[in-house]
């Protein structure tokens, strides 16, 4: 078989976008679906403010998981074909083949604690009296993601070089669809 040594780092690349992609789908979808009963059901804090907030809804959280799931489903299900055509650019190693066949519990996981990390973050926004749609910058950013990992590591513990590129990517999105959103005339600020 043919090599071709600069496929390697990108096929890293993409199967650390593998890795992520339930969390990432179970992250940006509650916005389309959330609304109703806040999770903390409108309760304070005994420093006074909100625990979560309204940007918080349990049908948020719902669909968030629900969607991050299904696309764990897609992956499950795609992964078969998507092997030998990797194969025909890399030399498939054991760590690929550990995130290329993602399991559906995995996807459930990895969509569960990219909502908890998003829970977890508004919480400490609130703490240090960041308002419910103000954005803060780390949390936001990459939170999800790492809480995400946490909880799928029982079940799947991807070599750090995968976990590595997911979090670097993750944040270059962020920077990038925030980038297109000014652009686009969306936002007001290209951050
Ligand atoms: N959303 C929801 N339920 C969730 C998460 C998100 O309903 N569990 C919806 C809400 O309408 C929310 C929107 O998705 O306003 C955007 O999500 P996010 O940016 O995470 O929330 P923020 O409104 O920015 O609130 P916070 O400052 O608490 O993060
Ligand atoms: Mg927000």
């Amino acid at each position: 078989m043919e090599y071709y040594p600069m496929y390697e780092e990108f096929a890293i690349f993409e199967l650390a976008i593998w890795l992520g992609l339930s969390a990432w789908i179970a992250n940006a979808t509650p916005v389309l679906g959330g609304g109703g009963k806040p999770i903390d059901g409108g309760g304070l804090f005994r420093d006074g403010r909100r625990i979560l907030g309204d940007g918080k809804t349990i049908r948020g959280f719902i669909v968030g998981v629900f969607f991050g799931t299904l696309t764990g489903i897609g992956q499950f299900l795609a992964a078969p074909y998507l092997r030998p055509i990797l194969a025909l650019f890399v030399t498939i190693t054991p760590e690929m083949d550990y995130v290329l066949s993602i399991s559906i519990p995995a996807a459930l996981l990895l969509s569960l604690g990219a909502l908890t990390g998003d829970v977890v973050g508004s919480f400490i926004k609130r703490r240090v009296n960041v308002k419910s749609g103000d954005p803060s910058p780390f949390l936001d950013q990459v939170g999800f993601i790492l809480m995400a990992l946490i909880f799928a590591f029982p079940l799947m513990a991807p070599s750090p070089n995968f976990v590595i590129i997911l979090i670097l990517t993750t944040l270059g999105i962020h920077w990038l669809s925030n980038a297109l959103g000014y652009l686009l005339g969306f936002k007001k600020n290209p951050w």
